[in-house]
């Protein structure tokens, strides 16, 4: 086995997490909900999304959620950005990265993006080339790369075409997700595996929801391979509001108690992680999602 000695973990549980929430979610809360993710080690955080208010509510508080971090030196804070409008806004407010995002199926790339797959990369292009020339990383996600809510099952083939395509206009880094959870580990292997054809292991991350329990498996049969960053939510918070039914991503404290458990480093005190987990949970008035939050809480309390 070729596991990684150390991972990386990007934590999107303030933009993936509550993108789908309906009931709002201050700014004030986000901002808390950032300030106790760095404290407890994430060095990576996806913050919010510069998209349309009205396909995404929850997310139109996005400028004021950045002006109100109070940034910590040596992590990084990424934003999505589908189109120029979203990026112009978003460079204002001093994004580390900029997250592209584009499905390797048809159907969600309409229903998420409202356009086809090759005219999300005409959109991204212009995108992607003011960030570099403003010096901002760019990450890309690749949505539905096991199987689409609409169209079923989803081949590797169309995983690397879409790999080759974000690799042509720029895209320094790529996330292969599994946006609706349905994914399993070899299937998950082939999607990365394409995915490795147009970028290097080091430039590649996985994105997994847990909607049928598979993304601690998932995230073990990539670590298999090598790969060594991964997005996760804390809490296990999330869903996207255009794959219906789907859970959040695989929740930040399970993935840590897992890597912990095998001796693997992440920088991240899984208590102060519990902590922030708790917080969001109170506020949102539900149980965590992550059941080794949930096991390590209920044994605080002896
Ligand atoms: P559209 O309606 O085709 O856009 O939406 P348009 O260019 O025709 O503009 C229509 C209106 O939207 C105009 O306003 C624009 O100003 C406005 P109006 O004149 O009608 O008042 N508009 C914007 N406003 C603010 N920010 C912008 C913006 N762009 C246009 N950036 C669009 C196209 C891409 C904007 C829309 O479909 C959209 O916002 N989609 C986002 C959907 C989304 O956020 N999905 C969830 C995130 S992806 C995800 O969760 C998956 C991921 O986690 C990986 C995985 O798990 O798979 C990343
Ligand atoms: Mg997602």
């Amino acid at each position: 086995m070729n596991l990684p000695s150390r991972v990386k973990l990007v934590e999107v549980g303030p933009r993936d997490g509550l993108q789908n929430e309906k009931q709002p979610v201050p700014a004030a809360v986000k901002i808390e909900l950032v300030h106790r993710l760095q404290d407890a080690g994430l060095t990576e955080i996806e913050v919010t999304s510069f998209v349309s208010p009205k396909w995404v509510p929850q997310m139109a508080d996005n400028a004021e959620v950045m002006a109100g971090i109070a940034r910590k030196a040596g992590v990084r804070y990424s934003v999505l950005t589908p189109n120029a409008q979203g990026f112009e806004a978003a460079l204002k407010t001093r994004p580390d990265e900029i997250v592209v995002f584009a499905a390797a199926s048809e159907a969600f790339s309409q229903k998420n993006i409202n356009c086809s797959i090759a005219e999300s990369i005409e959109r991204f292009a212009p995108v992607v080339a003011a960030a570099r020339a403003a010096g901002v990383y760019v990450r890309g996600a690749m949505s539905c790369t096991v199987g689409c809510p609409y169209e079923g099952e989803v081949a590797p083939a169309q995983v690397g075409y879409l790999a080759g395509l974000m690799r042509g206009i720029g895209v320094q880094h790529i996330g292969v997700a599994d946006t609706i959870g349905v994914g399993t580990p070899l299937k998950v292997q082939r999607a990365i595996e394409a995915t490795l054809k147009h970028y290097d292991l080091a430039d590649v991350s996985g994105h997994f929801h847990d909607t049928y329990g598979q993304a601690v498996a998932n995230t073990l049969a990539s670590l298999q391979m090598g790969v060594w960053q991964f997005d996760t939510s804390v809490a296990g918070l999330g869903g996207c509001p255009y794959a219906k039914g789907a859970t959040g991503n695989v929740a930040t404290e399970d993935v840590v108690y897992l890597l912990h458990g095998m001796g693997i480093e992440t920088g991240i005190d899984l208590d102060k992680l519990i902590d922030a987990g708790q917080f969001i949970s109170d506020f949102l008035n539900r149980k965590s999602g992550s059941r080794a939050a949930t096991a390590l809480f209920n044994k605080r309390l002896g």
